[in-house]
């Protein structure tokens, strides 16, 4: 019962990796306040955890809608003292073809939205003597991917952003930490992937592990930041790749040495 007391926010909760956090954390002892455009799906979530869990409908790229959100979490469940930025869209595009609100929705949805929820939300934490802030980025905010422009500069900002929070609240008692996720098996990346044929198993080639991570692996490690047992973890961003970010890249030569000693 890690989270026996505690009460998160947790943006994009209804699908995927927000879903299988949420879960987890109500199943140990916490209530959560989902942030949600899909408020169809969160209902229903809802009403399968019972009392400890609620919704709210919110568009995370809205900079006006945390404070209102801060203020019914902290009403209806006694305060605050996890948020989970984790609500994001993909988006493929060269730089030369991105359309500008694409660039825009994406910069926003991903990124701008980290800071507005931040800015309500840390004086609550304050409020509590404390409390744990962790943010999904992104392996493709490590590293870029041909195309992913708009994505993978939301969330390089997201890392590098998660580190300012984290300096400049550990005196707060706050730490704030970053997840890198590689591809997981949620609707946000299989609907695409599935769509075209023989993708899914070159991403799977390129990935060391040889497969996509299952939600609740990444779910997992953001518990682990949002717990106590990370006390002494801030202005972290943790890989959950599969070993995606550990390769250079570079050809993969154990079949053309074993070829070359046949
Ligand atoms: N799936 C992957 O392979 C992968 C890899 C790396 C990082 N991530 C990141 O993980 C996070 C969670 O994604 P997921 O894979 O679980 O996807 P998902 O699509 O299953 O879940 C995302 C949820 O966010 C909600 N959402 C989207 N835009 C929103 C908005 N403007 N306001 C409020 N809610 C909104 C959606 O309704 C959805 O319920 C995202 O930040 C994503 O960029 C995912």
């Amino acid at each position: 019962m890690r989270f026996a007391g505690k009460t998160a926010i947790v943006t994009g909760g209804a699908s995927g990796i927000g879903a299988a956090f949420v879960r987890r954390f109500v199943a140990e002892g916490g209530a959560v306040m989902i942030a949600e455009l899909d408020v169809e799906r969160a209902s229903e979530f809802v009403s399968e955890l019972g009392d400890r869990a609620a919704y709210e409908l919110v568009d995370v790229a809205d900079a006006d809608a945390f404070a209102p959100l801060a203020e019914t979490t902290a009403a209806r469940f006694g305060g605050i003292d996890i948020l989970f930025n984790n609500a994001g869209i993909g988006n493929y595009g060269l730089t030369p073809d991105l359309d500008i609100d694409q660039w825009r929705r994406c910069i926003a949805v991903n990124l701008d939205a980290v800071f507005y929820a931040c800015r309500a939300v840390i004086p609550h934490l304050k409020a509590r003597g404390g409390g744990a802030i962790v943010n999904t980025a992104s392996a493709s905010g490590l590293a870029a991917d041909y195309g992913f422009t708009a994505y993978n500069a939301a969330k390089a900002g997201v890392i590098n952003y998660t580190r300012c929070l984290a300096i400049d609240h550990a005196r707060d008692n706050i730490r704030a930490n970053s997840i890198c996720p590689g591809p997981v098996d949620t609707p946000l990346l299989t609907a695409g992937v599935d769509a075209i044929e023989g993708l899914r198993s070159e991403w799977e080639r390129i990935v060391p592990s040889g497969r996509f991570a299952r939600p609740e692996e990444i779910a997992a490690v953001a518990l682990f930041l949002a717990s106590e047992d990370a006390s002494g973890v801030t202005g972290a961003a943790v890989p959950v790749d599969g070993g995606l970010t550990s390769h250079t890249g570079q050809p993969d030569l154990r079949d053309v040495m074993a070829a070359a000693q046949a």
